[in-house]
């Protein structure tokens, strides 16, 4: 049974102190429970949050990376310099794709970075509205998917974790239903990676539900079969949203 994750996206919130702040509530509610437990703060916040959160059940994350280790490129963070803050790093999320212009093949260099040196990349895809509408969900968001895994392997593509984020859904207090969802996960997101690599690789990759997640959704989200956890964004802004969300999913796992 793959190991479900609630994964907080801080984005551009809360700064060094109020980050640490945050930081020891969540060590004072969240017990994991079965749950891996992963928050992403902005860059500067990463060293108060991880010496927060160190030896806890709690890992750290980032929000973004730049593909190359270092050189000339101003305001950029790379992969090595991330070692030993954080775990985990979310790519390609539909705002750093809308607002920062990122391709797929940005996206796809960001993975391999990460992946080269031993981090952990949730990689976002996720259709918008008018795509939606027009049908094109599936085509699009397999398309992102390999994509984002062109050239990776099937070693490495076990390890990743991969967030299905439909843009309609982000911050706008819409989730989708659950079998919606629960079929985009399956059907497309986890069959793509089965196209390319074979079922027995596809059944262990983590496929994360996001878009409005909140304490009063996430227990019927997370009986989908094909969904594994969630990347939560507005919600894991509460120590206690995210501690209920935490604790929910572990109910839930417990219970299947
Ligand atoms: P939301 O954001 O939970 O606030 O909708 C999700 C995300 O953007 O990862």
């Amino acid at each position: 049974m793959r190991k479900p994750m609630m994964a907080g996206n801080w984005k551009l919130n809360m700064g060094p102190t109020e980050a640490e702040a945050l930081a020891t509530e969540i060590k004072q509610l969240v017990s994991s429970n079965g749950v891996d437990c992963v928050v992403c703060p902005p860059f500067v916040s990463l060293p108060a949050v991880a010496q927060g959160l160190a030896g806890t059940g709690v890992a750290v994350g980032a929000q973004n990376v730049y593909h190359e280790d270092s050189g000339a490129f101003t305001g950029e963070v790379s992969a090595p310099m991330l070692l030993g803050l954080a775990e985990y790093v979310i790519i390609g999320h539909s705002e750093r794709r809308q607002y920062f212009h990122e391709s797929d093949a940005d996206v796809n260099k960001k993975i391999k970075a990460t992946l080269k040196h031993g981090l952990t990349p949730i990689v976002c895809v996720g259709e918008s509205l008018e795509q939606n509408e027009a049908g094109e969900t599936q085509s699009f968001v397999s398309g992102q998917v390999r994509g984002a895994l062109d050239g990776i392997s099937a070693e490495q593509v076990v390890s990743l974790v991969i967030a299905y984020e439909p843009i309609w859904a982000i911050g706008t207090g819409r989730a989708a239903t659950s079998e919606q969802a629960g079929d985009i996960c399956g059907n497309v997101v986890r069959q793509t990676v089965a196209e390319l690599y074979g079922s027995a690789v596809a059944e262990q990759v983590r496929v994360l539900y996001g878009g409005s997640t909140k304490p009063g959704n996430i227990a019927e989200i997370m009986q989908q079969a094909d969904i594994d956890g969630a990347l939560i964004g507005g919600a894991s802004l509460s120590a206690g949203s995210y501690a209920d969300m935490v604790r929910i999913t572990g109910e839930v796992y417990g219970a299947l």
